[in-house]
């Protein structure tokens, strides 16, 4: 079925409700700023936050970065009240339509190891474990 919603990027207006969403959605950590996190997306051409709308204003998001060998989803996420009705297949198909157009032939993401939710929802989207442990480390 086609998506009735439709993604766009973020807007300056948009900024304080999406960082209110991810806070709804669990998606913040005191180690990332929201804020800082959407001002680098938007500075960089080679990502974007893009965010669908109702009445009441933003509604989901997803964040897109394309690093030149694959693209990546961040920061998925659905008002609360508005899930199971299909806006989170819309969010991922948004960003991966992003990243094709970006280059991408390939996109991953990270989904924290006590998500298992998320991961049944991925795997329904056609997304599989990459048998890939992601390493970091601050610079
Ligand atoms: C995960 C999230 C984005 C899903 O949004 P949603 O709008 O409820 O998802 P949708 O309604 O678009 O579901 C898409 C499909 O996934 C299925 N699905 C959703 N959650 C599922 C689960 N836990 N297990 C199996 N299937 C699931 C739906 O049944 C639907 O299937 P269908 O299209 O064949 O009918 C939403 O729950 C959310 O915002 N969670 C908090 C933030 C989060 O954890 N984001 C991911 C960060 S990695």
């Amino acid at each position: 079925m086609t998506s009735t919603w439709t993604f766009e990027e973020i807007a300056d207006d948009d900024v304080a409700q999406v960082v209110a969403l991810w806070h709804a959605c669990d998606l913040t950590r005191p180690w990332n700023d929201p804020h800082l996190d959407i001002a680098d997306a938007r500075a960089n051409p080679a990502s974007t936050v893009l965010v669908a709308r109702d009445a009441s204003g933003v509604v989901a998001s997803v964040m897109a970065a394309y690093d030149g060998h694959r693209g990546w989803l961040y920061y998925v996420a659905v008002s609360p009240d508005l899930r199971g009705a299909g806006l989170g297949r819309a969010a991922v198909e948004a960003g991966e339509a992003w990243l094709r157009a970006a280059g991408a032939r390939k996109t991953q993401l990270m989904v924290r190891t006590t998500n298992d939710q998320a991961v049944g929802f991925y795997e329904r989207l056609g997304y599989a474990d990459q048998s890939t442990t992601v390493l970091g480390r601050w610079l």
